[in-house]
């Protein structure tokens, strides 16, 4: 089997910069936040509160837009608060409505009614001052809008100007209405380990959904993300969707509630669930950023706008970070059983494959032989690793690659020597039992001597091995027993957002101190993707389950919400999860639909294993910065039938790659005719395969005949695949 496409001029062109400003319509008080293609307004009412008025497709007549007027009450159980859509609501007032804020005064009062003050606009950006009626409790909502996406960013941060302490039990970023209206539909995410990412949709009746983490972090079992569609009827290619996600990577909730009214609102931010912030008087908490989207292009333009909007204004270096380099991951290679002649050894295959980057998993440090003891030990094991670590880097690094390490700094097992120093540092209740999972306790990162000890470390490391290039930061359980004994009573449940702030804390101190440092996310698999954490790594591992079969589905539902640029996908050694065996050729494929790690045991690869690998290798690299950077049509869902493709093209329209999988064959029928999306009808492309699976189509073929007629694919049998690439000519 040939494969090979001939190279490509790697050329990203950045989509047109759309027009977006802010304005003040003062004599109607509403504000127009023009995001692109996208008007968000806003408008202060006749009792000098906040107002929804209007989200969707961009509006251009200011003349069209009346003040806003609060809806008359509906009956004595009903106040106009339940009946107007409410931009920022307190816990207060007779609201019954999930509130974006809710309060406990220092005498006992919890009534908050928010009362418009004033405005700032700055660019893109609107700073809007709310007050309570009665107490000195100030908010500040922040809007940013990012016209080439459409995404306008919401926080929220909440001031005690008042004399005493106050106790927040719950501050959200913000809520978005939705037009008025019923029969809407919501998609979100849900999981477990080794199964995260699964697509969930449903129709929104009244009453609230909550999808939520209570976990620490971001969570397997839910993602903050979310998207609603209108009438329950968009699809891929069209339809009206309204699509969100927060950026926090602690314990966060979305409420997506449908009022008595009508109105289907989504409240985002940190999760109410034992929340209690106390404010000393002069201090503020600022909330997650809550950022949301809408177009009429279906969920794949959601997911599009999300991708491009992620890599050029979430992730670090934005439009012009760098391509994803292939990376060897020991993993499942040799779990703990790390040394360093064993990892040379991988690392001279690794480096035949033509790797860019190798990186050395758990087991390095400590007495790290198993998941029982060493963590919390960041110190290299000398029975492993007799001259520390460098001869395994300059070996890695004259090989042509550079090298990356695991760490996992939350976390202690109590069989090490930083357990038997500090047992308070783990998080707990006095005189309780201490949850283990995975042999392991959560260091509780809100103290700030265990977050400067964190840092200290990590830095020394990154000191003492400057050519260390990359981090993958794991997190392998969630909190248990989250006390804080020596913090006062009143502020132990503060550790909630200290732990998450203090953890981005050390991100950023590390990343400015070695600033060629790249980070990977990982939380037993995709335990830790959120915007937030995307804002300080480069990628994010996807799922612990390297079952390629599996993993298409994992990779679609992720690929909702997020950039395949960050999405790591391994190749692994079969039979893998599910006891599943399937072509080496196949797992190549499915990985290389994001950012193509390899995590074998290069040791028992064939020659010609090794052989096809490294045509694959080369191949990504021919077509990776379409797949990282350029625009996904999900054209099959693995979830409707045994046949998967999805098409990536590149932001100029130059390249276009179709990925294609049929799990099973079933009476002989041959796969159904490809359709693909995004090309330019009037165009002529050259076609490349990498094997002679496409039928029909020979050299070259227009983008009409493409998109119409689409192509024919010789896929057979079980767990049968291939790739063609088009070239514009
Ligand atoms: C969980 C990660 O997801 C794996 O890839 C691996 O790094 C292990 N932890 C190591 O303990």
């Amino acid at each position: 089997m040939k494969i090979r496409f001939a190279s490509v001029v790697l050329m990203s062109v950045l989509a047109p910069a759309g027009f977006g400003e802010i304005r003040y319509l003062a004599a109607r008080k509403l504000w127009r936040l023009e995001a692109g293609p996208v008007s968000y307004i806003i408008g202060v009412n006749e009792k000098n509160e906040l107002q929804s008025i209007y989200w969707g497709r961009r509006l251009w007549r200011d003349d069209d837009l009346a003040a806003a007027h609060t809806n008359s009450e509906w009956a004595s159980f009903d106040n106009y608060g339940n009946t107007t859509p409410q931009e920022y609501p307190g816990w207060g007032g007779g609201r019954y409505i999930e509130p974006c804020l809710k309060v406990t005064l220092a005498d006992g009062v919890r009534d908050l009614v928010l009362h418009y003050v004033s405005y700032n606009i700055e660019g893109e950006t609107l700073r809007i001052e709310m007050k309570d009626i009665s107490y000195d409790l100030g908010v500040t909502l922040e809007y940013r809008v990012f016209p080439e996406s459409g995404i306008i960013r919401k926080t929220a941060t909440v001031h005690n100007r008042t004399r005493a302490p106050m106790t927040l039990e719950s501050a959200q970023s913000g809520a978005w209405n939705l037009p008025r209206g019923e029969g809407y539909r919501l998609t979100y995410l849900s999981g477990r380990w080794a199964g995260e990412w699964q697509i969930n949709r449903e129709a929104i009746h009244p009453g609230m959904k909550v999808i939520e983490s209570r976990r620490g972090n971001t969570s397997h079992q839910a993602n903050p993300w979310f998207a609603i569609d209108a009438d329950g009827r968009a699809d891929e290619q069209t339809g009206r969707v309204w699509f969100g996600a927060l950026g926090w990577s602690g314990s966060w909730r979305l409420s997506i509630e449908q009022t008595s009214h009508q109105q289907v609102r989504v409240t985002g931010g940190f999760n109410p669930f034992d929340f209690g912030y106390v404010l000393e008087p002069g201090q503020s908490l600022e909330t997650p950023p809550f950022y949301a989207g809408y177009t009429e292009g279906g969920f794949g333009e959601a997911s599009r706008i999300l991708h491009r909007f992620e890599r050029v204004n979430i992730m670090p270096g934005g439009a012009t970070a760098r391509l994803r380099p292939v990376l060897y991951n020991s993993w499942e290679a040799t779990e703990f059983a790390v040394s360093e002649e064993g990892q040379k050894a991988l690392a001279d295959k690794a480096a035949r494959l033509g790797v860019e980057r190798f990186v050395m998993d758990d087991g390095w440090f400590g007495a790290r032989n198993n998941d029982r003891a060493g963590l919390g030990d960041w110190t290299v094991n000398a029975q492993k690793f007799p001259h520390g670590l460098g001869p395994l880097i300059d070996h890695v690094n004259h090989l042509g690659m550079d090298f990356g390490l695991w760490v996992e700094p939350e976390m202690v097992n109590p069989d090490s020597n930083l357990y038997r120093q500090h047992p308070d540092w783990a998080m707990h209740f006095p005189d309780r039992p201490r949850t283990q999972e995975r042999n392991q306790l959560v260091l509780n990162m809100a103290r700030e001597d265990v977050k400067n000890y964190i840092f200290e470390t990590l830095d020394r490391l990154l000191t003492e091995n400057p050519k260390i290039a990359f981090l993958k930061w794991d997190m392998n359980r969630n909190f248990t027993e989250p006390g804080w004994p020596e913090a006062p009573a009143a502020q132990q449940k503060e550790l909630w957002v200290a732990y998450t702030r203090n953890v981005y804390d050390i991100i950023d101190r590390l990343r400015a101190k070695h600033p060629k440092l790249e980070i990977e996310s990982c939380s037993g698999g995709g335990g830790r993707v959120d915007l937030g954490i995307l804002q300080r790594t480069e990628e994010v591992w996807t799922s612990d389950n390297t079952d390629a079969f599996d993993r298409l589905r994992i990779q679609e539902g992720f690929s909702l919400a997020y950039t395949p640029k960050a999405m790591m996908a391994w190749v692994t050694d079969v039979p893998n999860f599910n006891g599943r065996s399937t072509p080496l050729a196949y797992r190549f494929l499915v990985a290389m639909m994001g950012s193509l790690g390899i995590g074998g045991n290069l040791n028992r690869w064939s020659e010609s294993d090794m052989d096809l690998a490294s045509r694959m290798v080369e191949l990504y690299k021919s077509i990776r910065a379409t797949v990282q950077q350029g625009r996904l049509f999900r054209l099959f869902s693995p979830r409707d039938s045994g046949f998967t493709a999805n098409e990536y093209v590149s932001e100029d329209g130059g390249q276009a790659v179709l990925f294609a999988f049929r799990s099973a064959q079933d009476f002989g029928y041959p796969p159904p005719a490809v359709r693909l999306s995004g090309l330019d009808e009037q165009a002529v492309y050259r076609v490349k395969t990498i094997d002679h699976k496409l039928a029909g189509v020979t050299e070259t073929v227009s983008g009409a005949y493409l998109m119409n007629r689409g192509v024919d694919l010789r896929l057979g049998g079980d767990f049968d695949s291939t790739a063609v690439a088009f070239e514009r000519q």
